[in-house]
């Protein structure tokens, strides 16, 4: 970093002025409207927490110590017993809720699902059956390779049930990824299925499957769901289809009474190194702070609300928001199979009048999407039931959130932007949407019960502009550590700054205390002795009229240290010049100041992204830098880097 002792670890230009207080009308009805969970949080983190899980979970047996903090291992809820699927479903239909709409599912091809909290239990049960006849004890590891569709909630809370940790790998992973994950894991059973769909199309899991079982030693059985009706190959004694092990399954199966740490999934996701980490969540503590922050970011009214999180269920933000969260509380949600582009770009804003979506929670990378496709597709349908939008998975840029509001919150809906990760487990950082006034762009301030701060290089915090984001107490859905990596855990996350969780993230504090997300600390820019962000200057390209979308890096530059380049995609209608290049790299000057204007923009049709719509930044650095290319498996479309790493051969650059 540059030598001047004073600077703030990175240096912050943008600023947002507008502000939107909650709408009066919401905060008549909201959950929270006043600041006592956070006092009872500042009075006493511990008992807050306890609070929290005694109200929100059914203990089989009340826990007795709230907390055992060893620097960096938790424990919480201790001596408490609890089964997540009881708290899920058993506990809702004994309370007379049984017919109520837990999800209402619709494939990509239009057919459609209504589950009922009664039916989901049954169909759990089943399963859970299922899994004990091939052998599953509890403690034993299941992997799960699926497409969105109803079964994969069902095997979920099956495992839950018999108290086998899930491990769930998304349905876009390749054969080796998933033979990997299997691998660490040491799973016993592969839960699959035919394929789905996506696009229009059948696409096939089990084939890929299979490949990864060719290398699996651990695994003694398969079961397939039949999604597609396509042709698969069954392996005698090992393959076995859902529905006719189903159709033979008890239909009683007891919940198994959990420890309150004992494990209940793992979830791999990618680190600095190229082995994955499982990252481990336990029971009580998990549960407990999903259901609060379900309950209270979204502010769930269970009896009317309809509520859709767009995610899949492969990611963290499906396990926490489509599955646990949304079942502790008795939420009757929407899940969706397919893309937001078949058979038309207005599938979601279809879906979402036709269900009379009150709660829409989805990622920016969608966002600016639908930005791209235009006003016209959502204008096509009414929206008016949605009352609350929420933003997950990166930093949303002012331009995004104000289109978001206006084009799909009717102009009225406040804005949850939650920042959380995987390791997380449950939202951190969030406006209450009845309490907080939002900023577009800013994730606000920590939840009650979390406690975030912004430090410098040398770990002192920072009151006012930019460093590295960090929590300083333990939380009840914290990650318990790397599966069968301790070292690695305190390693990664522990021992960057003493005695604090390092996120990885970039953060700012303004003048009101607001916080924002400035995307990963690898994504900060350091050009002539200054750090960047490279959201502010994708947020300033953003802002342009013709500008769709951006992916800005820092590559390596001989006299500055970093140079900005831009990957930039135009709207529509837009054709790109080398004048448009200039005229966009003065714009961020203008709007930033000349230290962020981008050396080279690079004008592509597509972004590459991970399959869970993150912008793949190390890869276009290394175009940017002329490097060989590392592994693209994970990218959606490996065609687009090809077409990038063309363009960036033939841009020009500013002297
Ligand atoms: C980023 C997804 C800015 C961040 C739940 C984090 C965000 C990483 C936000 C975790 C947000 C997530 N604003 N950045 N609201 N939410 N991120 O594990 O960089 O897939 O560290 O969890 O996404 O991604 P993960």
């Amino acid at each position: 970093m540059g030598g001047d002792d004073k600077q703030a670890a990175i240096d912050t230009y943008g600023l947002e002025e507008r502000t939107f207080p909650p709408p009066l009308e919401f905060v008549a009805n909201a959950l929270v409207t006043d600041r006592s969970l956070q006092e009872h949080a500042d009075a006493d983190h511990e008992d807050f927490w306890a609070t929290q899980a005694r109200e929100l979970l059914t203990w089989q047996r009340d826990f007795d110590t709230v907390l055992e903090w060893d620097l960096p291992f938790a424990k919480w809820f201790i001596g408490g017993q609890l089964n997540v699927s009881e708290n899920c479903l058993d506990r809702h239909v004994a309370a007379g809720r049984g017919d109520k709409v837990a999800y209402h599912w619709e494939g990509e091809p239009g057919d459609t699902r209504t589950i009922t909290y009664a039916e989901l239990l049954d169909e759990v049960q089943r399963f859970a059956n299922v899994l004990k006849s091939l052998g599953v004890r509890k403690g034993d590891r299941v992997n799960i390779y699926m497409p969105m569709i109803p079964e994969l909630p069902v095997a979920m809370l099956a495992c839950a049930r018999i108290g086998a940790p899930h491990s769930i790998v998304f349905g876009g992973f390749s054969s080796d990824s998933l033979a990997d994950r299997i691998n660490d894991a040491e799973a016993k059973v592969l839960v699959t299925a035919d394929g789905g769909y996506r696009r229009g199309a059948a696409a096939g899991l089990k084939p890929h499957a299979d490949v990864a079982l060719t290398n699996t030693p651990s695994i003694e059985h398969v079961v397939v769901v039949r999604r597609t009706g396509q042709d698969v190959d069954m392996t005698e004694g090992r393959d076995h289809w859902y529905h006719e092990l189903l159709a033979d399954a008890d239909p009683v199966c007891p919940p198994e009474p959990m420890e309150s740490e004992d494990l209940l999934y793992l979830l791999y996701t990618s680190g600095t190194t190229a082995k994955p980490k499982g990252i481990m969540h336990t029971t009580g503590g998990y549960l407990t702070q999903v259901a609060f922050t379900h309950k209270y970011v979204f502010d769930l009214q269970a009896d009317t609300d309809v509520y859709w999180c767009a995610a899949d269920i492969g990611w963290v933000t499906g396990h926490s928001y489509i599955v646990y969260g949304p079942l502790a509380n008795g939420a009757t949600s929407v899940m969706y199979e397919g893309t937001p582009d078949t058979p038309g770009r207005d599938r979601w804003w279809d879906i979402i009048e036709r269900y009379g979506v009150t709660i829409l929670y989805c990622a920016p990378t969608a966002i600016r999407t639908f930005m791209k496709w235009g006003t016209a597709e959502p204008a096509k349908h009414d929206l008016g039931s949605l009352r609350l939008l929420g933003s997950v998975g990166e930093p949303i840029n002012p331009e995004a959130w104000m289109w978001y509001r206006e084009h799909i919150g009717g102009g009225q809906a406040p804005i949850v932007d939650t920042w959380w990760q995987t390791e997380t487990g449950a939202i951190m950082i969030s406006p209450l949407p009845g309490l907080t006034v939002t900023k577009p762009g800013s994730a606000t301030f920590p939840l009650p019960g979390v406690g975030a701060e912004v430090v410098d290089d040398a770990g002192h915090k920072v009151e006012l502009g930019g460093g590295y984001l960090t929590l300083t107490k333990p939380w009840p859905s914290m990650l318990r550590g790397i599966y069968g990596d301790p070292e690695r855990y305190r390693d990664t996350y522990w021992s960057r700054f003493e005695g604090r969780y390092f996120a990885g993230d970039g953060a700012k504090l303004d003048d009101d205390g607001y916080l924002w997300l400035l995307g990963r600390v690898d994504d900060v820019m350091n050009v002539s002795g200054h750090r960047i962000s490279t959201t502010e200057v994708e947020s300033a390209l953003v802002d342009h009229p013709k500008v769709a979308e951006s992916a800005v890096v820092g590559a390596k530059d001989d006299t500055t240290g970093q140079a900005i380049v831009a990957f930039v995609t135009v709207k529509g209608d837009v054709t790109h010049s080398v004048e448009l290049g200039e005229e966009l790299r003065k714009h961020v000057a203008t709007k930033i100041g000349p230290t962020a204007r981008p050396k080279t923009v690079i004008f592509t049709d597509d972004l590459p992204k991970t399959r869970s719509g993150k912008i793949m930044r190390r890869l276009l650095r290394d175009v940017a830098e002329g490097r060989d290319l590392g592994d693209t498996t994970t990218l959606a479309d490996p065609a687009v880097v090809e077409e990038i790493r063309r363009r960036a051969t033939t841009a020009p650059q500013e002297e």
